[in-house]
């Protein structure tokens, strides 16, 4: 009987705090390891990070109970936008004023585990000339980076796009990690109104899983996010063969491309009928949905699901995730909002320091309430009219 195969893995210790914060051990990535199996002359050659336990660690540390992800990695356009609407122009001051406000809420790391930062942010300080990145450290939350150029038309696709930024990423993704960034995330979009095409469903799992090996290799913890925008008319159950389709593609060219499953976080969206759709759909079946399709497509070994919100109002982003937390999964299914976590703050705020306090006080309700909703045991008691707002933007670009 063939014994098992032999696997040699060669990883680095986890780094220690005082490393881990100044980012300053930047090691030689990458170590191939050869896997043999007796009975068979095939060889593979299996490449591992030399951040392998390190990434393994990251990735635990982000998925931890009662605990997600705040994304407020707007691009310096869209940032603009949300600015716009609180009648602020879209300065590098402004959003240096408001992306200190968000790091900064008192205790928020109870709640939040990681922040994505755009690019500007992750190398600038707060208005009272700390660095964010330390800031958010100090909060016990994990810097991470949004590494994707954006999304461009896909010539030969039925009007759908692709995900540009793989030229040119290792050496982004190794001064990330130099600069305090120990995870990174790439969103791309699949839309259910144009096709998907099957070209539009490859080109995305692919710049996925090649984006999620080049991170790997520099230390940080790739999120993979392949959006399927809440875009059209069609119901749930079409949602869900595209995502099954879509899931199914990814996965199959993370393998491919040899990327460590327990060193990534997913951010899916949830499984919902489209924003133009006559049904709508309740928090459990929405959760039926989404649980059903995870259970298909997702292995065990991934550890951390973040959703996004996609549109969702504050609140039904909050219901659906405490739906989806009524029962123990393999992996921690929790949120990495941006609009279902910032809205109500912006708002509240409204550009004025005097109010920072009770924008404070709204944002740690949201972070809050998630964190319950992580652990299945939120109520949706005492909710302001504002945070049952649905947000959803035809057409929206990140
Ligand atoms: P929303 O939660 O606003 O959909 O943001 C998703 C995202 O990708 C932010 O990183």
């Amino acid at each position: 009987m063939a014994s098992a195969s032999a696997t040699l893995l060669k990883s680095s210790p986890i780094l220690d705090k005082s490393e881990w914060i100044k980012g300053q051990n930047l090691r030689q990535p990458l170590v191939s390891f050869v896997r043999c199996h007796p009975t068979s002359p095939s060889v593979f050659t299996v490449r591992a990070s030399s951040y392998a336990d390190e990434l393994v660690q990251t990735a635990k540390t982000i998925a931890s109970p009662g605990r997600g992800i705040l994304a407020m990695d707007e691009s310096n356009a869209t940032c603009g936008k949300r600015l716009a609407s609180i009648g602020l122009e879209n300065t590098e001051a402004n959003r240096q004023a408001y992306r200190t406000l968000l790091v900064s809420a008192p205790g928020l790391g109870e709640y939040i585990s990681g922040a994505i930062l755009f690019e500007e942010t992750l190398y600038q300080s707060t208005t009272d000339g700390k660095k964010m990145v330390d800031v958010l450290v100090e909060q016990k939350i994990v810097p991470g980076i949004k590494v994707d150029k954006g999304l461009v038309p896909l010539p030969g696709s039925n009007n759908e796009s692709w995900c540009q930024g793989l030229d040119g990423l290792s050496s982004r993704t190794a001064a990330y990690y130099q600069q305090g960034a120990r995870f990174a995330k790439w969103r791309t979009v699949v839309s259910i109104p144009n096709g998907p095409s099957a070209l539009a469903v490859k080109e995305a799992a692919w710049g996925l899983a090649r984006y999620a090996a080049i991170s790997q290799d520099s230390g940080l913890v790739p999120i993979v996010e392949p959006e399927i925008l809440l875009d059209g008319e069609h119901g749930i159950d079409s949602t869900f063969e595209v995502a099954q389709k879509v899931w199914a593609e990814v996965f199959f060219y993370l393998a491919e491309n040899n990327v460590m499953f327990e060193g990534i976080l997913l951010k899916p969206s949830m499984v919902t009928p489209g924003a133009e759709c006559k049904d709508k759909a309740t928090p459990q079946q929405v959760a039926d949905y989404t649980l059903k399709l995870l259970h298909r497509r997702i292995p065990p070994a991934v550890p951390g699901i973040m959703f996004l919100s996609g549109g969702q109002s504050e609140v039904e982003a909050t219901l659906n995730l405490n739906a989806m937390n009524q029962s123990p999964h393999p992996w921690h299914v929790s949120f990495s909002y941006a609009r279902a976590l910032q809205n109500t703050c912006l708002k509240t705020w409204g550009g004025r320091p005097e109010n920072v306090k009770a924008a404070h006080e709204v944002l740690l309700v949201r972070a809050k309430a998630n964190s319950f909703a992580q652990l299945g045991k939120y109520t949706g008691e005492g909710e302001s009219e504002e945070a049952k707002k649905g947000m959803f933007v035809k057409g929206y670009v990140y």
